[in-house]
């Protein structure tokens, strides 16, 4: 496969020169004889470097950038790219993604794309004109779910999921572990929603969505409305049935008017994060999947806890909580039939959570604690009964301490042995990366210093590299370092374009598909 694509390639290359189509037989010929040497032109130190990493398909978001590009690893050329505006996107802020197994990425594969809108731009301090014009009123709203297929050439857009089903999510687009759908979510909203998977020119459904609502015990005091516990409540949300869609397009639904950064849950309880319904914010900005296509994991920022629901029943199971020092399963109880509605109820949150996984064996779930705790707890989740999973340490460093450093996003390698930890530090500082040994959950390795926003990581499924995308998406430095999976060697950077805040490796089976954008965020 290797000799053929970079064949392929080489073959466009000089069609390119050559100028048509005409000489594709003799450009052909030429390749196919010994003395080419079969291999373009990747025979330089440069190109030895880039297919040493392997041939893989690299897919990341551009966020401000408003568009998605992949790029083949082992050339070190851009595959393919899109950008939403042409599509008449007024503001799309290219945010999560995650893409469906295929046999050969280079020759087809599809992803869903998240996007956000509306006032999320107007939160970095540009000065720009984009609300005074007026262009973030209807088609720059956001929370557009992009459906994308690059079939070979190009990446084509093949259907806005929020459109076709009026369920508009900005935020996490997770695969099923069987890949035959999607979850996604949106942390202003508090909704989240299970998607199935229609063939390429058909439409997607809804298969199941809930709404998690926050009741504080304390309803006086805006700073106390978590810390002093409460109840959540998850509603399940139905369609209209004269037009069979949800009316959750755009900021439809919008608690909060934007999204809280990474760390800025802070914002919402000191009353600087407006909207129609700061108090009754949950943050259930994700869902993540266990390896056994059974359970899934409604992340919830503001009490730092994952709602589980079982997908064969659509019910929820029960509620892991994080904080050092809480119950670390709650009992879900069932309220109310109409609509269907279910209670947790919280003694108090000692701190808010965001980031989460299952490892790909199944074995762990861990989400990360931040701002009042700033560490990762770690649970079992080897029994079949989710009910049974068992909080049994933190991923703890002496620096991370207050707000900052702050444990962000994780992977795992691809033989268990190791989780990778993006380490987040405010811009313009440098971001880390560093690496926990799943045996003893202790921290073995740092690579600091990397880049602005380390964001999301990914590996290659041969089980050699990391790549750690760091996105300076506020107009910084970007691009993406790479280490080895094994030694922890660093092995350097590559340049990658975009405001990142994801990356995947497009999985070629289900089996890799665990290693990518399913199990973990
Ligand atoms: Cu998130
Ligand atoms: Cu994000």
């Amino acid at each position: 496969m290797a000799t053929q694509i970079s064949r392929r390639n080489a073959i466009q290359s000089l069609l390119a020169m050559a100028g048509g189509a005409a000489v594709y037989e003799g450009v052909r010929s030429v390749m196919n004889t010994p003395a080419f040497g079969g291999q373009s032109f990747n025979a330089g130190t440069l190109g030895q470097a880039h297919a040493a990493l392997g041939n893989w398909v690299y897919l990341t978001p551009q966020k401000l950038g408003g568009g998605t590009h992949c790029c083949d690893m082992g050339t070190g050329k851009t595959l393919a790219w899109i950008s939403y505006w042409n599509y008449g996107d007024t503001c799309p802020i290219s945010h999560h993604l995650a893409a469906y197994p295929s046999p050969d990425p280079y020759k087809g594969f599809e992803f869903i794309n998240s996007t956000q809108g509306g006032k999320n731009v107007m939160i970095y301090g540009l000065p720009t004109r984009i609300q005074s014009r007026g262009i973030l009123d209807r088609y720059g709203q956001g929370n557009n779910i992009y459906r994308v297929y690059f079939d070979g050439q190009s990446m084509n857009l093949i259907e806005n999921v929020a459109e076709t089903t009026g369920m508009g999510l900005g935020v996490h687009t997770v695969i099923f572990p069987d890949g035959k759908g999607f979850a996604g979510a949106d942390g202003q909203k508090d909704v989240c929603a299970f998607f199935d998977r229609p063939g390429l020119t058909e439409k997607t459904k809804v298969q199941m969505a809930f709404r998690g609502d926050w009741v504080p015990n304390n309803k006086n005091d805006l700073d106390k409305t978590w810390m002093e516990g409460g109840t959540l409540r998850l509603v399940r949300l139905s369609p209209a049935t004269e037009t069979g869609k949800f009316e959750l397009e755009g900021t439809r639904g919008n608690k909060i008017d934007w999204e809280m950064v990474p760390m800025a849950e802070h914002l919402v309880w000191t009353g600087r994060l407006p909207g129609e319904d700061p108090r009754g914010l949950t943050g259930l900005d994700a869902v993540v999947h266990h390896p056994g296509n059974r359970y899934s994991a409604l992340i919830l920022r503001m009490p730092s806890a994952a709602l589980i629901v079982d997908r064969t029943t659509w019910e929820p199971v029960c509620c892991l909580h994080n904080p050092e020092g809480s119950p670390g399963n709650l009992p879900i109880k069932k309220v109310s039939n109409s609509p269907d509605t279910w209670e947790v109820r919280f003694e108090d949150c000692k701190c808010v959570g965001h980031e989460a996984g299952f490892s790909p064996d199944g074995k762990n779930f861990t989400m990360m604690n931040n701002i009042q705790q700033n560490n990762m707890a770690v649970f079992d989740t080897s029994d079949a009964d989710p009910r049974k999973w068992k909080k049994i340490t933190w991923v703890k460093d002496p620096k991370w301490v207050g707000d900052y450093p702050s444990p962000f996003h994780l992977c795992f390698s691809m033989d268990g042995s190791k989780m990778f930890v993006s380490v987040l530090s405010p811009k313009p500082a440098n971001s880390a990366s560093v690496v926990v040994d799943t045996k003893t959950w202790q921290i073995i390795k740092k690579f600091e210093n990397i880049g602005p926003d380390c964001q999301t990581m990914a590996v290659t499924y041969d089980g050699k590299y990391v790549l750690q995308i760091f996105s300076g998406f506020q107009r910084l430095s970007t691009g993406v370092f790479i280490y080895t999976q094994d030694t922890l060697e660093p092995v350097g950077y590559l340049p990658n374009f975009g405001g990142h805040h994801d990356c995947v490796i497009v999985p070629r089976d289900t089996r890799e598909l665990l290693n990518s954008r399913c199990t973990t965020l």
